[in-house]
Formats: C-alpha cells, sequence, structure tokens
C-alpha cells in the first residue's frame, strides 16, 4: 500500500507547537506521511488558536484557501483540530462545510482512529472530550521523532484561574499535572536524541503538581540528566511560585535567568477586574524576591491593553509598571472580546482610543528591549547553537536571555555551548564572534 500525505498547519501557542508534533507522530500510525506540499495532501490538518478573535477569523480564512487550491482535486480529508475545535464544536460544520473531523485539544490522541473510521464511512465526527490521562498514556506509546536541540515537554495542561476575559479555561480544560515519572522518561528520550535545552510548558506551569513533586523538584530532577544543559519553564501565573521555585534560580545554574510572567495590566483596578488575584504591588514584590535570589534575570511579560474600564490612570499605571520592572521582551494586545468568557458583555473602549494605547506601550516597550539588546554589546554570552541559517552562512543560537545570536563561523556544531562576544545588536538580534 503506498502511504499517503497530511499537511499539517499550526497556529497559536507553543503548546499548541508540542501538539502538531504529537500529532505527526501519531499520523505516521496509520500511514499518512508529513509533507510541505500543500497543493498535493490527502489530508489537512489545522491546530488551531482561539485566544483572540482575530486568530480565530484566520483559522476559517485559510480553510477557504485551501478549499481553493483543492476546487478541482479530490478533496483532502480535513481535520479541526485545538483551541478552535474545543470551543466551536458545535457550530464548526455550519461555519465551513469543507471540515470533515472535529477534535479537541484532549482527545486528539484518537485521531488515527478518527481518520480510519471517516476513510470507511465518510461520515463527520467530532470528538471534545476532555481525558488528559488517557491521551497522554496513549502518547508516551507513540516514538517521538520531532527532538531538537531545544525541545518542548509539556508538564500541565489546563487552567483554573478564569481570568475574565480569557478562552483558556474552556479550550483546554481544568488544571492538570503530568505523572513527573513520564515527564522525566520524555526528556530523557529527547536527551538521548540530541536535545540540549528543555522548555517546559503549560498554561500555568508554576501550578504543577504531582503528588508530592512541585515544579521546582522536577526540574531539580530533569537538571540531574548530565546532557541536558539548560532548562527553562513557560506561561507562570505571578500567584503560583514558591520560594523553593524562586531560590532554585541561584542555586541550580542550568535553569535559565528569563522568565515570562505576564501581569496583563499595572493597575490594580483593571487586575481585579481582570480577576486576575493579585495587585501590582504584589507583582513588583514578587519580581523583587527573583532580582535577590537572581540579579542578572530578566522578565517578559504580557499585556491586554483597553480592558473595558481601562481610563487614562490605569494606562499610566501600566506604562509606569512596564518602566519600573523594565522587561526586555514583551506581548502586547488590545482586549478581544471572546464569546462565552464572563468580559464578554462588558461595554468595549474605543477602538481609535484602544490603538493609541497600545502604540504608546508597545514604543515603551520596543525601546526597552533595544535598549537591552545594546547593553550586552561587548559583554560575552554563553550562547547554545541550534542550526546554521537558511542562507548557510552563519550560525544561530540563543543566549542565556533567549535572544537569538547570530555568529558567522564554520567551526561551530548544533548543540554546541560556546562563550560569544557579542559585537552588535539590534531590536531582535544580537551578532559576534567566538569569544
Ligand atoms: N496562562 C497565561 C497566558 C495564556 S494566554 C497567563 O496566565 O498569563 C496568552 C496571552 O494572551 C495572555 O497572557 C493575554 O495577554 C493574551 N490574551 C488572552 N485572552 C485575551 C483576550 N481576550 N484579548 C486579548 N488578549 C488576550
Ligand atoms: Fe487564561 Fe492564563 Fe488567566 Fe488561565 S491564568 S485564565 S490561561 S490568562
Ligand atoms: Fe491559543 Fe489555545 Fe494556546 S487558545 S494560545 S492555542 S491554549
Amino acid at each position: 500500500m503506498t502511504s499517503k500525505s497530511f499537511y499539517i498547519k499550526t497556529f497559536g501557542c507553543q503548546m499548541n507547537e508540542y501538539d502538531s508534533n504529537k500529532i505527526s507522530d501519531l499520523m505516521t500510525t496509520i500511514e499518512y506521511m508529513k509533507t510541505d506540499k500543500i497543493d498535493e495532501a490527502d489530508c489537512f490538518i489545522f491546530n488551531t488558536c482561539h485566544i483572540r478573535e482575530k486568530a480565530t477569523q484566520k483559522v476559517y480564512s485559510d480553510i477557504g484557501k485551501i478549499k481553493k487550491i483543492y476546487k478541482n482535486k479530490r478533496k483532502p480529508i480535513f481535520v479541526l483540530a485545538g483551541c478552535v475545535a474545543q470551543a466551536e464544536s458545535s457550530v464548526v460544520f455550519e461555519k465551513s462545510d469543507y471540515v470533515d473531523i472535529v477534535v479537541g485539544p484532549q482527545a486528539y490522541h484518537k485521531l488515527p482512529n478518527l481518520i480510519n473510521e471517516f476513510n470507511l464511512k465518510k461520515q463527520k465526527s467530532v470528538d471534545t472530550e476532555l481525558n488528559v490521562d488517557e491521551k497522554f498514556d496513549v502518547l508516551k506509546n507513540i516514538k517521538n521523532t520531532n527532538s531538537k536541540i531545544s525541545s518542548f515537554v509539556t508538564i500541565q495542561e489546563g487552567c483554573d484561574k478564569f481570568c475574565k476575559f480569557c478562552v483558556v479555561p474552556y479550550t483546554r480544560g481544568p488544571e492538570y499535572s503530568r505523572d513527573h515519572l513520564k515527564i522525566l522518561d520524555e526528556v530523557k528520550l529527547l536527551a538521548d536524541q540530541g536535545t540540549k535545552e528543555i522548555i517546559l510548558l503549560g498554561q500555568n506551569v508554576s501550578a504543577y503538581k504531582n503528588n508530592e513533586i512541585t515544579l521546582a523538584k522536577l526540574i531539580k530532577k530533569i537538571c540531574k540528566i548530565e546532557s541536558i544543559e539548560r532548562v527553562r519553564f513557560t506561561t507562570s501565573h505571578p500567584n503560583d511560585f514558591d520560594e523553593e521555585l524562586i531560590l532554585l534560580f541561584s542555586e541550580e545554574p542550568k535553569l535559565m535567568p528569563q522568565l515570562h510572567l505576564p501581569v496583563q495590566s499595572g493597575s490594580d483596578k483593571i487586575l481585579k477586574l481582570m480577576n486576575r488575584n493579585h495587585t501590582r504591588l504584589d507583582y513588583l514584590k514578587l519580581i523583587e524576591k527573583f532580582k535577590k535570589s537572581k540579579p542578572d534575570i530578566q522578565f517578559s511579560s504580557d499585556f491586554i491593553i483597553g480592558f473595558p474600564g481601562e481610563d487614562e490612570e490605569d494606562h499610566q499605571d501600566t506604562i509606569n509598571l512596564i518602566k519600573e520592572v523594565n522587561f526586555t521582551l514583551s506581548y502586547s494586545f488590545i482586549y478581544s472580546q471572546r464569546p462565552g468568557t464572563p468580559a464578554t458583555n462588558l461595554d468595549k473602549l474605543p477602538q481609535d482610543l484602544c490603538q493609541k494605547r497600545l502604540e504608546e506601550i508597545q514604543g515603551i516597550l520596543f525601546k526597552q528591549q533595544v535598549e537591552f539588546n545594546h547593553s550586552m554589546v561587548s559583554k560575552e554570552n554563553t550562547v547554545l547553537f541550534e542550526n546554521r541559517t537558511t542562507q548557510g552562512d552563519q550560525f544561530f543560537g540563543r543566549n542565556q536571555y533567549m535572544t537569538p545570536v547570530f555568529v558567522k563561523n564554520d567551526l561551530i556544531s548544533a548543540g554546541e555551548i560556546k562563550k560569544i562576544l557579542i559585537q552588535d545588536a539590534n531590536r531582535n538580534n544580537l551578532f559576534g564572534k567566538i569569544a
């Protein structure tokens, strides 16, 4: 039997990237091979994101593009996976008759069966069951073929925090922590295949708990694996840190000094309206604790601009917080109303006001990022090299703060850590030579 091909497109966050790798491995069990040729696939899988309205719209407009490409060809099987699938399960077929199979983020391990069934019966199906235990049980038996120098490992999924703007508690389900022994098995397997850096993933990764194993204890165990040189984790909620985890940044040299710690707003009033359950001062105190533990630690964050009720003073509070913490990398988006979330019925602020505030905030964030990158010039950074650039004349790696570093050199190989003298910088990248 000749094998069939599938094309997978990933939208959204790093967890979706991890999931897409797992889906790709699952597909090979039913003899579907991955292809990059968009115009000759037997099966399409869109692993989707529902976080903002635009993310969801993009999914449907991209389905339209595929439909067009195959207008005069045999229709491929179309799988809608991920967070849009979960959130819109009941209306997907109405919104697009092109979709054949709808499968949620906690049910994709069943995809091989769903596809086989579809091939037999040509009947559309929906599976949005939230059975995380079963998913990871199936996945642990599937060979991972996606190890990289820097690899993601999901350790925790879902969220019980219910921030008023956010769809994640509904699309990923309740907070769930994976068995730490299975996580360690996965990390060891990746290490055997050449992975040097592990990025632990979760919607609320700092809330990880499996029996007595907390995130700090899990990181300690991972750092004992000799060939793993670096560990990072994302995304954390400011309320879930224990002292052990904060101190680990000073005790464990493999834990990198960069932390993504979304705050969303610098205003106490807005934080309360968002149901973030901490104040501006709580956040600043936490930042201080990290700095005390690890003086050179750098922070990145997420901001929501124009949440309903945000006035000029709240906006200034956010600006002041950004300056006070001096974030070196951040993501900011205008608030997007999401169906089914508690904030969805609140009155939106005028779009042009939100746009103005967004531009102001992004201007400050960009400036801080550029300044930080320029402050690296003439310094030595330790860089983990990942691959040669597509042009081939440079090697790409990341420094301890996750900033991309490019070096022109023929003697570097993937997976090596080297001291690099930084010679030049722009907003996103650093350039240097072997020190
Ligand atoms: N668990 C993480 C974030 C997950 S979602 C946390 O607690 O912070 C990733 C980011 O998307 C959020 O940090 C937030 O800034 C943004 N986001 C979520 N819902 C949004 C919405 N309705 N409109 C605009 N941005 C949103
Ligand atoms: Fe969403 Fe993060 Fe809030 Fe959970 S903690 S509801 S994932 S923003
Ligand atoms: Fe998007 Fe779902 Fe991730 S909504 S951000 S893909 S958890």
